[in-house]
């Protein structure tokens, strides 16, 4: 079972992401809960996120990068649904051994992270990766979609194409979820 957290501020206007999310949602064993579709005013359910990431093996965080970070919400999720006690802690293992796919979109190509005295793009994935780490699960290879300002349709086709075998190689290589039933996917417009 693979769980997206998908968090883009205005997912009707989306391009990249919402392609992307539209080429995998209909593999069987992926759930896609749309952050800021299901909590518009910001009021997460915080029992209902860590009943998905229970049922889950692969955690994918998914968003557009924003001002080099994370949208609000999603460090809103991550603050309150990594509760003490339940994903770090005392008796905090409920994550310990999942696995981790940090999936973004950047408007910039790779030069636009050659900034500062950590340049380069990998040195953004550190916040997201120690808190996965921190967590005890595991930490895949991130997938990054960058360029978007400038991405023509075919482009996001084979992005969308990439994601996809992706996911695809990791249902294969972890089991036939497809017998537990198509996921709960939020739909998008
Ligand atoms: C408020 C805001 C901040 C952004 N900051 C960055 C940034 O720091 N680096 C970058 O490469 N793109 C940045 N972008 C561009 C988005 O990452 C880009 O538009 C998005 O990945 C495209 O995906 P979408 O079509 O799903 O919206 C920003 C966009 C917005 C609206």
């Amino acid at each position: 079972m693979i769980l997206i957290i998908y968090a883009h501020p205005y997912p009707r206007h989306s391009h990249a992401n919402k392609h992307l999310l539209q080429t995998v949602a209909s593999l069987d064993g992926v759930e896609i809960r749309s952050l800021y579709e299901l909590y518009p005013d910001f009021a997460l359910d915080v029992q209902a996120e860590q009943q998905a990431l229970s049922r889950a093996k692969l955690v994918i965080l998914q968003h557009p990068l924003q001002w080099y970070s994370m949208p609000p919400l999603l460090k809103m999720w991550c603050d309150k649904v990594l509760e003490h006690g339940w994903a770090y802690g005392h008796d905090g293992h409920a994550l310990r051994g999942k696995d981790c796919l940090w999936a973004v979109t950047t408007g910039g190509d790779t030069h636009h992270f050659d900034l500062g005295g950590f340049p380069g793009f990998e040195v953004l994935a550190q916040p997201l990766q120690a808190t996965a780490l921190y967590c005890g699960m595991n930490w895949l290879p991130p997938f990054a979609v960058h360029n978007t300002f400038a991405c023509d349709q075919k482009t996001l086709d084979v992005a969308g194409e990439h994601y996809l075998s992706r996911l695809r190689g990791y249902l294969a290589e972890h089991g036939d979820f497809a017998d537990r039933g198509a996921a709960s996917g939020v739909q998008h417009g």
